[in-house]
């Protein structure tokens, strides 16, 4: 996040930014005139644009680069492909009930001394545990029965790893490469919650990247370190970020080793992604269950084997929130007649604004419309620009500061007379006077060095 030059309140509390971005348009409810649907959130307006623009900051650090490729692969995939992957088998939390009050919960979640018992009631009169798995099932045909169960998956990565002989063969590949892909992903989970931190239907952003076993251990490191200079990058505030080890009673059934990137969230640390070595795992299973060979020829070494995996996965929705509550900042302002007030500012990297510029005709009086519209037009090809005209412009701008809009420009009186416009700047709050003629360039120039 850009620097602030005045004193402020950073995010205390998710309830703060789930009002905010209901108000403003970030985030709402999903289906909420029916009283909402638990961990579904649909993104508004601006919380679209938002999105999009982290998607398209993760699209391109993965993809302009030589060495690694997209990929758009269907949400549903052959039932086996779940079998092999060890999701059937292997994805499930286990549930227990308590007889009393009927709550299902968590066995791990609900130990006291060693002993079960019920988080509502605290009874201790809990069933047998029972594996709940955590795939959506869904039928594909007409016919509701087993042969045509088929899951929504629950993580994007399986799309890579079944589809990475037709990516070598067709893009003429060679190791090391990598495969990256963003779409959406689906868990039953028993607890989703905090916003948008976890929820049942989400995007997730991966990268898998195929390397020769023996390298695996310093391409972990590399992805470690790039996937960090990412969250600096893109303005993270690195005090709020940090890696931690997985112990070896926390990593996943293919992994060998685990990072993960945590965030500090109002609610805590937690995990925003994960770095993997997979080894391989997953290609050595899916040439076991298909039948299909997919082991790689190294030319230089004449050796034949089944490439390791090192996997990046982060899920965008959570990375949104992280950014979200990055760019929150509640100021403290001193008024010219000493007294002070507050204003709250999405304090975005421009790249991440759901608008880069606001265009504030000052009255809504017909020459002024006509040269501010006049702006608009010239701008909206080249930029997210919106335009209002709606009450004081006060009140525009506080507006604008709160979606994180980096740029508003006033046209006011003078502005028919001199052919000029104000800039007013989000974080000093200095205003500038700009000639229409300069101020494409202007403003592209502001926007880069913000
Ligand atoms: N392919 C590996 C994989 O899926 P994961 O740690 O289960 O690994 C990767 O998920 C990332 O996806 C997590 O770090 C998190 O950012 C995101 N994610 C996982 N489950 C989620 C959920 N229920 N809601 C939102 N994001 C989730």
């Amino acid at each position: 996040m850009s620097d602030n030059p005045r004193p402020f309140e950073p995010l205390r509390d998710l309830q703060t930014l789930v009002s905010l971005s209901k108000q403003r348009g970030f985030v709402f409810q999903s289906s909420e005139i029916y009283g909402g649907l638990n961990s579904c959130w649909d993104y508004g307006p601006l919380g679209a644009n938002f999105k999009w623009n982290v998607k398209q900051a993760w699209w391109k650090a993965m993809t302009r680069r030589p060495d690694i490729v997209g990929l758009d692969a269907a949400i549903l995939m052959h039932p086996l492909v779940w079998k092999a992957s060890g999701h059937v088998d292997g994805f499930s939390d286990p549930l227990v009930d308590c007889r009393d009050c009927k709550n299902r919960f968590r066995q791990d979640t609900a130990l006291v001394d060693g002993e079960v018992v019920c988080p509502k009631c605290g009874s201790k009169n809990i069933t047998e545990p029972r594996d709940f798995n955590l795939m959506f099932e869904t039928y594909m045909g007409p016919v509701k029965d087993e042969a045509g169960i088929v899951y929504l998956r629950p993580e994007t990565a399986q799309g890579i790893f079944v589809n990475f002989e037709n990516v070598r063969v067709s893009q003429r590949k060679k190791l090391p490469f990598g495969i990256a892909q963003i779409g959406k992903s689906f868990r039953n989970e028993i607890t989703p919650g905090n916003f948008t931190f976890r929820t049942r239907e989400f995007e997730q952003m991966e990268m898998q990247f195929f390397v020769k076993p023996g390298t695996d251990d310093q391409w972990f490191e590399t992805w470690k370190e790039t996937r960090w200079q990412f969250y600096r990058n893109i303005g993270m505030n690195e005090k709020k970020l940090r890696y931690k080890e997985h112990g070896p009673t926390e990593l996943a059934h293919y992994a060998k080793a685990a990072f993960d990137v945590q965030y500090e969230f109002p609610m805590g640390w937690q995990e925003l992604e994960g770095v993997h070595n997979r080894t391989d795992f997953d290609l050595s299973r899916h040439q076991e269950f298909s039948k299909k060979k997919l082991e790689y020829f190294d030319e230089q070494s004449k050796e034949k084997f089944i490439p390791y995996v090192i996997e990046t996965a982060v899920g965008c929705d959570r990375l949104c929130l992280a950014l979200l509550c990055d760019a929150y900042r509640d100021e403290e302002i001193s008024k010219e007649d000493g007294s002070t007030d507050r204003r709250i500012v999405m304090g975005f990297k421009p790249e991440f604004s759901p608008y880069k510029v606001a265009i504030l005709p000052l009255s809504k009086k017909d020459p002024l419309l006509e040269m501010a519209d006049k702006i608009y037009q010239d701008l909206i090809p080249h930029m997210e620009v919106e335009y209002d005209e709606s009450q004081s412009i006060g009140k525009r701008y506080r507006r604008q500061d709160e979606i994180g809009t980096p740029l508003c420009v006033t046209v006011d009186f003078d502005s028919l007379e001199d052919e000029s416009v104000t800039v007013r700047h989000r974080d000093t709050m200095a205003q500038d006077r700009v000639n229409v003629s300069q101020l494409f360039n202007y403003i592209n120039e502001k926007l880069v060095n913000f």
